[in-house]
């Protein structure tokens, strides 16, 4: 985080326990994060370790045991379930490793869902969904079901879902971990992109060349984000 920059993220103390057979599961134990706006942060971390239930703090998918969640200018831990689900329609676009489009519905009309959604664009929903399947580089797959296409065209479509109603965040759970090194390069490229256009993006990813590639990292180990001192020491002991 930068000294003056404007968070556009922050988790404050955040524990999620969750309930299982064997009894409550901690699984994030007091997680601070704050991200400003126009930052690229990839995080990593053991399978197992939290990623993913991070990940759905700062979408609102999942809610926090306690601590307190801030997203684009919003408390989310005192919204409702749906105020949430509106929330982010317009505010945070979600990418996921298995795209996650819509299989009935062609690719433009994937991309014009969200619009449905939140009530955004009016008459206006098809060309912008089209602009936004130029910009992510597959006009011409637009009226293809997602299973008529590539899995790096599904995930391209997926993000140009995802940039829908122009959200200032964007959120990816390994975005790139089910393709093939062109096409998670291709998808990699599209993010730096969207980030150089001022967006926001938080991404897990295990793959160590695109981690190398963001300029912050953020490692989880077991519910906790590592700190700086932690990082250098085990530099210094190899553990
Ligand atoms: N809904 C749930 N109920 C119970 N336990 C859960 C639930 N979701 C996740 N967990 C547990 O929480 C821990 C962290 O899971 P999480 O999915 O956040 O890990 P991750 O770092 O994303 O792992 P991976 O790299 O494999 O995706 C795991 O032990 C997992 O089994
Ligand atoms: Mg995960």
């Amino acid at each position: 985080m930068s000294e003056n920059g404007k968070p556009v993220i922050s988790l404050e103390n955040v524990e999620k326990i969750y309930k299982t057979k064997a009894g409550p599961l901690k699984v994030l134990k007091g997680v601070n994060f704050q991200v400003d706006e126009g930052e690229f942060v990839a995080i990593v971390g053991p399978s197992g370790s939290g990623k993913s239930t991070l990940i759905n703090m700062i979408t609102g998918i999942d809610r926090p045991t306690s601590g307190e969640v801030f997203v684009a200018n919003q408390r989310l831990t005192k919204l409702s379930e749906n105020q949430v689900a509106k929330w982010r329609g317009r505010n945070v676009g979600v990418v996921f490793q298995f795209f996650q489009l819509l299989p009935t519905i062609t690719v433009v009309e994937n991309v014009m869902l969200p619009m449905h959604y939140c009530n955004t664009y009016g008459g206006k929903r098809r060309e912008r969904a089209m602009e936004l399947l130029e910009m992510v580089d597959i006009p011409d797959v637009a009226d293809k079901y997602p299973s008529q296409i590539s899995g790096g065209q599904q995930q391209r479509a997926a993000i140009a879902r995802a940039l829908a109603n122009d959200p200032k965040v964007i959120v990816g759970d390994e975005p790139t971990g089910n393709l093939d090194t062109l096409s998670a390069g291709l998808v990699f490229a599209l993010f730096e992109e969207l980030v150089s256009q001022g967006k926001t993006i938080v991404m897990v990813t295990h793959d160590k060349d695109l981690a190398g590639q963001v300029p912050r990292v953020e490692e989880v180990r077991d519910g906790r984000l590592m700190t700086q001192e932690e990082i250098d020491q085990r530099l210094v002991t190899g553990r």
